[in-house]
């Protein structure tokens, strides 16, 4: 059904602070390595993109019962590539099904790779990204991993900023709720060789979604075992492709049966800890050594690095109160240590909670319960309260970027 729709050509606006900030994070025309490829069009530019607006608009939700990405907001953005060819215009469109040639590799090879992020109104109607040159870059750092073209992290962004504006009213008037927002990347290539996709697609679609606390901060039970294993040495676990997901589920159903809520995902013969569905693990306690310690495991290719992550891990390294360290924990040293009371607490972070309690661990038939103060415990509180705060706009950060 074609959408009768206004075409608007979108002004060279003002640069935004992002843009500004972002010299060192360019990238050069690295997917034309074959000499020769004339046509080739090392990224699309925001200045260039095509705005048609949606017709009509859908009624926005409440905002404070919404199962998570659930519900779209009236447009998207759509960047097509080929090889021959190189990027398009990027275009800024009323959502619409996408139409896929049976054969697409993303559907066959999941050659395929997405982003997760929000924008947060505040108090002053002002609507904030947080730090999101870095899931630029690494969303850079996966289509690099699963063959997909390269392009600038700063024009996308900015095209995101454009997006977000469009929708602007669909970003939830709550400090607890927040418009999720999905890149996705996907290869085209309309033929069956394993190979190097000739034809790309990246779009962004947008999702108001409610605050992952609606019925307040509830410590979460996870099954550890080493029957399934989420990411591997070498492998594809430090990028966010969909595949990695996808095989995640069925491990998922299996924490449910035996009463869990999410995986505690294990690593190697030592039972080392990684991460907790889909989010990165911390570890507050008094280690081997008897220091206070903030302990998350290292970047070393299973470790998915988290936005989050790397906040909480400069915020407190700032504050300078304990130890801050990314090492490895084995389900042995949280055994010891939880049986010499060294355990404070545990914690998941991501988007989508910022900072999660961890309750109890199901672990060789044993229910390890990890200290949760109230529900939601003092450090885990502090990290909440301070990166909510920046997110929302009640602390000045450079972390934020504008809408
Ligand atoms: C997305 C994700 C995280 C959290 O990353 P954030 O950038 O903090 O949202 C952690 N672990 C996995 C496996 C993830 O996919
Ligand atoms: C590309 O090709 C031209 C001429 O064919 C040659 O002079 C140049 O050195 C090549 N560049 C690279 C990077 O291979
Ligand atoms: C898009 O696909 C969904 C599910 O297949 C369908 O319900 C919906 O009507 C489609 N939308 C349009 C505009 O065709």
């Amino acid at each position: 059904m074609p959408h009768s729709v206004f075409i608007i050509m979108a002004s060279v606006s003002a640069v935004p602070a992002s843009q500004a900030s972002a010299p060192s994070l360019k990238v050069s025309a690295n997917d034309c390595s074959s000499n020769g490829t004339r046509e080739c069009i090392s990224s699309f530019k925001a200045a260039d993109v095509v705005i048609e607006l949606a017709p009509t608009h859908k009624p926005k939700p409440d905002s404070t019962d919404l199962v998570f990405g659930t519900v779209f907001t009236d447009h998207m953005l759509t960047v097509e590539w080929t090889s021959t060819g190189g990027w398009q215009r990027p275009h800024i469109c009323p959502l619409h099904n996408l139409s896929i040639h049976p054969a697409c590799s993303a559907l066959h090879y999941a050659v395929q790779l997405f982003e997760g992020m929000k924008a947060y109104r505040g108090a002053d109607n002002v609507v904030r990204l947080f730090r999101p040159m870095l899931n630029m870059k690494r969303m850079l750092k996966s289509a690099e991993r699963a063959c997909l073209p390269s392009f600038d992290a700063a024009e996308l962004l900015e095209c995101i900023r454009k997006l977000v504006e469009v929708d602007k009213e669909w970003t939830p008037h709550s400090d607890s709720a927040s418009l999720y927002i999905r890149p996705t990347f996907l290869g085209t290539e309309p033929s069956l060789g394993v190979k190097r996709p000739s034809r790309a697609l990246l779009y962004v679609i947008l999702s108001p979604v409610s605050s992952y606390f609606s019925t307040g901060a509830k410590p979460v039970s996870l099954w550890a075992d080493t029957k399934y294993i989420r990411a591997w040495k070498g492998g594809t676990g430090d990028c966010k492709m969909g595949g990695n997901y996808g095989a995640s589920i069925y491990a998922q159903h299996e924490a449910v049966n035996f009463g869990c809520q999410q995986v505690l995902w294990l690593y190697g013969e030592d039972h080392q800890i990684t991460e907790a569905g889909t989010m990165n693990v911390f570890l507050y306690w008094i280690n081997e050594n008897g220091e206070e310690e903030l302990a998350t495991p290292p970047l070393d290719g299973v470790i998915l690095p988290g936005v989050t992550r790397q906040s909480i891990l400069e915020l407190t390294r700032k504050w300078g109160v304990f130890k801050v360290s990314e090492r490895y924990l084995t389900m042995a040293d949280l055994c010891r240590a939880l049986k010499e009371n060294r355990v404070k607490e545990m914690f998941g972070s991501g988007t989508a909670c910022v900072v999660c309690p961890l309750g109890q661990v199901l672990y060789r038939g044993q229910n390890l319960h990890i200290p949760c103060l109230g529900d939601c415990p003092p450090l885990a509180s502090r990290l909440l309260k301070e990166l909510s705060d920046i997110q929302y706009g009640r602390t000045p950060s450079d972390w934020i970027c504008l809408v």
